[in-house]
């Protein structure tokens, strides 16, 4: 039935996901898929870099090294970068008005990268490579700070969904309804040409996505203008909890090579992340949430970030009742993790962050259930993920009821997350009893 695969069919998807990692190579970075994201996305990139790592450790330093290659002056790292045109995608450059070069979106995504990095460093300690990125990730992590985190509660915000890097997300429903999208004007999607309508963001969400690239543009991307003004300022608690784990590997990524004083303000802010975590608790729904900061409210429902909460090494405390969550979903779906509480009214199991399985999500999560000593779970969550992909393939999510393919297909982080987490043939993968 829903059988881990077997030796021969576990080396045919592992050359095969080289194979998609290779192809999707644009020369010193990966698109996540031909033709749906024809350019270099930023947690995309690091999470890929960590598949190149099982095959080719110099490729998987470069995949990280391009990225930062657009950071911009101030420390962001934007969430796409333009290195060649493409018509095929929606919104392109000149939506941004970035004026960088290379173009660049004028949003960040889930600071992810300083966690492949000390993982990169673990495997090849090349000293002066890892400095050099030390120093990078140190600005944006300090630009977080500063620019999501004015008054230093501990809890940083996103400006849109798209920052979460889980755009459609039922959370961001209520802080999108203040998002005035009056001014929007007519645009063409490009998306709904590379996949099922069914299966993206609907209408209404993307004029809401435009408003809030018109707010950044015509803000000129002021860190200053968008902390007053922009009309969504959330804190996510899957992107509070990441940095706050990126914070911490950061700071033993610095030690390593020798950047004390990266080292000690990256203890310093995730200390205070510690603490500002707390404030997304919520004791009605015995889990995670997140929070409009704009419109103090915190979301209704959980979904899979709340799980993220152990990645980030927060809730160990409650990894009882974190876990009570996970084991209801079990019994909903045939597939661990839903990237939306399946007993919801807007769960949906296909339409991308409402419902589906995301390969690199139950990476995370599996990280954190490991660490919060639930190896059980956190192995079953593994197994789930490559019965999927040897199911249906390397998609870019999964329908967690039935296992289907859902999205992009020949996913990079698919085949990433395949190479060095789910294949039974990575070193340290439990057979299955
Ligand atoms: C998209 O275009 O759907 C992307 O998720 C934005 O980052």
């Amino acid at each position: 039935m829903m059988n881990t695969p077997s030796a021969e069919r576990a080396d045919e998807l592992d050359a095969r996901a080289r194979e998609i990692l290779t192809q999707n190579d644009r020369g010193g970075y990966t698109v996540p898929t031909k033709g749906l994201y024809p350019f270099q996305w930023n947690w995309d990139s690091a999470l890929v870099a960590l598949g190149f790592a099982t095959f080719d450790t110099e490729r998987a330093w470069t995949e990280i090294e391009t990225l930062f290659k657009a950071q911009w002056d101030d420390g962001m790292v934007p969430h796409i970068v333009f290195w060649q045109d493409d018509a095929g995608y929606f919104p392109g450059h000149d939506q941004w008005g970035s004026e960088t070069s290379p173009p660049t979106s004028g949003i960040t995504q889930p600071p992810v990268a300083a966690t492949i990095v000390r993982a990169l460093f673990e495997r090849d300690p090349d000293v002066a490579r890892a400095a050099n990125l030390v120093e990078k990730l140190a600005r944006w992590h300090v630009w977080f700070a500063r620019a999501r985190d004015p008054q230093g509660r501990g809890l940083v915000a996103i400006t849109h969904p798209w920052e979460s890097g889980r755009d459609n997300l039922p959370d961001w429903d209520a802080p999108l309804s203040y998002v005035d999208t009056s001014r929007v004007g007519d645009y063409q999607r490009r998306d709904t040409q590379h996949v099922h309508a069914d299966q993206r963001p609907l209408k209404a969400e993307y004029d809401k996505y435009m408003a809030l690239v018109q707010f950044g543009r015509e803000a000129k991307w002021d860190i200053d203008t968008i902390a007053q003004g922009n009309p969504f300022w959330v804190a996510d608690i899957g992107v509070n909890a990441i940095l706050l784990r990126a914070e911490r590997d950061l700071a033993a990524l610095a030690a390593a090579v020798g950047e004390t004083d990266i080292a000690e303000s990256a203890r310093v802010r995730a200390a205070r992340m510690e603490a500002g975590i707390e404030a997304l608790w919520s004791e009605e729904l015995n889990g995670y949430v997140s929070l409009d900061l704009r419109h103090d409210a915190k979301a209704t429902t959980l979904s899979a970030g709340t799980l993220l909460a152990l990645y980030g090494g927060v809730g160990a405390g409650r990894a009882e009742q974190l876990t009570a969550t996970l084991a209801r979903w079990a019994e909903r779906v045939t597939y661990l993790v839903p990237s939306y509480d399946p007993e919801e009214s807007r769960f949906d199991p296909i339409r991308y962050w409402r419902g589906p399985v995301w390969a690199v999500v139950n990476w995370m999560i599996a990280s954190g259930l490991a660490d919060a000593g639930k190896g059980d779970l956190a192995e079953v969550v593994r197994r789930d993920t490559g019965r999927l992909i040897a199911k249906s393939g390397f998609y870019e999510s999964f329908d967690p009821l039935t296992g289907a393919g859902c999205g992009g297909g020949d996913f990079s982080w698919t085949a990433a997350m395949w190479l060095a987490w789910a294949s039974p043939n990575m070193p340290g993968a439990h057979e299955e009893g």
